[in-house]
């Protein structure tokens, strides 16, 4: 049967950690070429760089090949009924990748596909990015249980997907926001069930400096989420507190690191020049789209060969 991955919680934890070491060995030893004659359509509702770059790079070293729709050209759910393109697409190619501004859209297309639907970013989540940051924490810190992320920022998309990814594998989130801006319920909900079965912790701190004390990985994100401009003043000032500069980080443990999914905005949620601090390791973690990527497309569009 197909499998899609919309969310975090579509893996148990054997399979997130094995995916991670899947991507570990297609890092060090290369990639197989699992995908020959296989194409992943690429749905694209919103702008993007690294996921749509990655994604049609890590088809093109499977073997595979891709095609990307941008979001003029489908007008999915305008033009046609997204159920419709699902039941089209999944004619012509073996998986989808989609991203969207609901995510009720993906499980539409999830629901009315043959072909395995993928998570590119939806308001709801954003999956393989925070999978392939736990790559790179499990690549930075030699392993991920027993480690303390402090993120700092909006309970957007990104920190909804970290909350999971991090308590289904055992590292203890710490959650810092504005009030008003903090994880919905729903999720942390979800978050608390995988921490108990982990062993990790969520904590939700309004101090920027008490989450970050003793973190091993302090994260951030944008304050303004595509499709939320119109709200982009009125976030300013309501997180004007929660920059991540220098200072915060010294918080951290000495070893810590700092991450961010880009596009970053220096003088809003970053101090300017933080992408370039010692600690920073946004590039090699934007790498690791790919390489987790990889994994993932090999596990969904060619089963048997991954395993
Ligand atoms: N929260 C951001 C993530 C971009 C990668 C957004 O949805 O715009």
């Amino acid at each position: 049967m197909k499998k899609d991955f919309l969310s975090v919680s579509d893996l148990k934890r054997e399979e997130a950690q094995q995916l991670i070491e899947q991507a570990v060995d297609m890092k060090r030893k290369g990639t197989p070429p699992v995908l020959a004659g296989k194409t992943l359509a690429l749905l694209f509702e919103k702008p993007s760089l690294r996921t749509k770059v990655s994604f049609q790079m890590a088809m093109h070293h499977l073997g595979g090949h891709s095609i990307y729709m941008s979001p003029e050209e489908v007008g999915l759910g305008k033009r046609e009924p997204v159920a419709d393109v699902a039941r089209v697409l999944s004619r012509y190619v073996d998986g989808i990748t989609a991203r969207t501004f609901s995510h009720e859209t993906l499980r539409v297309l999830a629901r009315h596909s043959p072909v395995p639907v993928i998570n590119a970013l939806s308001d709801l989540e954003h999956p393989c990015q925070s999978m392939a940051d736990l790559l790179t924490v499990h690549e930075k810190k030699g392993g991920l249980s027993g480690l303390a992320l402090a993120y700092i920022g909006d309970g957007n998309n990104v920190a909804n997907s970290l909350l999971l990814a991090a308590c289904l594998l055992g590292i203890d989130f710490r959650l810092a926001s504005p009030p008003g801006y903090g994880i919905d319920e729903e999720m942390l909900k979800q978050g608390r069930e995988f921490a108990a079965q982990s062993g990790s912790r969520f904590q939700a701190i309004s101090d920027p400096y008490e989450a970050a004390r003793g973190a091993d990985v302090i994260y951030t994100d944008v304050w303004t989420s595509m499709g939320q401009e119109v709200e982009a003043e009125k976030r300013r000032l309501a997180f004007s507190a929660y920059q991540v500069d220098g200072r915060l980080l010294d918080a951290a443990r000495s070893d810590a690191i700092f991450m961010h999914p880009l596009p970053a905005h220096p003088g809003e949620e970053i101090a300017a020049g933080l992408l370039d601090d010692a600690r920073s390791v946004v590039f090699d973690q934007a790498e690791n789209r790919l390489h987790l990527q990889k994994a993932l497309l090999a596990r969904l569009l060619a089963p048997q060969q991954a395993d």
